[in-house]
């Protein structure tokens, strides 16, 4: 099993893909690291807590960044909803002992520092915590194998015209990302854009049991909020999970990637391809591959 670590602002889509992970024989999830992003932290915390309880798991969760390295705070509560995770409610009492002692930066410098292999970092929310971690940590990232995360595009944008919502919200934290020499995969909204599934696959989930139900309304929520059509309801979190377990179904090209972090293009990916980049860009997605796959795990 691959050792990986997510850094999570639960988040709809951030749900979908922690669940994906967790069901996955193939990855071990050692710890869940929450930050500021689609909500504030203390929602996002709370979700991924809630979330860990419900489904019986025992993952240590370590709570992280609460605001941007610079500059105002962004969410995205208008697509994901006040809480974070539209209008559904956990009925559990979410299990506070998962809760690491040490907040996230110190939690993710000692179980990296302290694996026996190389760690793979997932980020799929806004990168302040990786940011921290590299500067305050540095010599982590000689065990980590690689930063898969759902960020930036080469075209167009989300949050603005040019920038996607992790990128925009901490554009610094992510060029500290990027410019550094560690293996970047970056899922952006090219291929996470068409990481997508139908209303009709949906209705193939709704009636799963517990799990199926809470996927369910989740991403109803998530194709309203994010105005999204019965035909392709985007589950971009997703994308860096997949990619993980099932990498043939993505194209890929190396590149180099600059972040504009001032002014009205701040949180655009300057994508440059080029053989030596450190960044292998997800252009592009099988999505009629990606929906049997989602279905394997959700309606199976
Ligand atoms: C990204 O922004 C968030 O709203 C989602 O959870 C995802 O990580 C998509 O742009
Ligand atoms: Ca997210």
């Amino acid at each position: 099993m691959r050792p990986i670590i997510i850094d999570t602002d639960p988040g709809i889509d951030d749900v979908v893909a922690i669940t994906t992970a967790l069901f996955s024989e193939k990855l071990d999830v050692r710890l869940l690291s929450t930050v500021g992003g689609n909500v504030g932290i203390e929602n996002t915390t709370k979700n991924t807590i809630d979330l860990v309880t419900f489904l019986g798991e025992d993952t240590p969760i370590a709570k992280g960044a609460s605001e941007p390295l610079l500059g105002e705070t962004r969410t995205a509560s208008t697509v994901h909803g006040a809480s974070g995770i539209g209008t559904y409610q956990f009925n559990v009492e979410g299990n506070k002992s998962l809760l690491t002692k040490v907040n996230a930066i110190e939690e993710l410098h000692n179980r990296i520092i302290n694996a026996h292999e190389p760690v793979t970092l997932v980020a799929i929310g806004p990168l302040t915590n990786i940011a921290l971690l590299f500067k305050a940590f540095p010599e982590v990232k000689a065990n980590i194998e690689q930063v898969v995360l759902m960020g930036g595009a080469v075209e167009g944008g989300n949050a603005t015209p040019v920038a996607e919502f992790n990128i925009y919200a901490d554009p610094h934290a992510a060029k500290i990302v990027f410019d550094s020499d560690v293996e970047v995969v970056m899922c952006g909204l090219d291929g996470t854009s068409k990481t997508s599934v139908s209303a009709a696959d949906l209705e193939k989930v709704r009636h799963q049991g517990a799990v199926g139900e809470m996927m369910y309304e989740m991403l109803v929520h998530l194709k309203k909020g994010g105005g999204y059509t019965d035909e392709a309801i985007a589950i971009h979190d997703m994308c860096t999970i997949m990619y993980l377990t099932h990498p043939e179904l993505f194209t890929t090209k190396r590149a180099k990637v600059n972040v504009a972090t001032e002014g009205p293009a701040a949180g655009c990916t300057v994508t440059h391809f080029q053989e030596d980049g450190n960044v292998s860009v997800c252009v592009d997605t099988d999505t009629e591959t990606f929906r049997e796959e989602f279905l394997k795990v959700f309606a199976d």
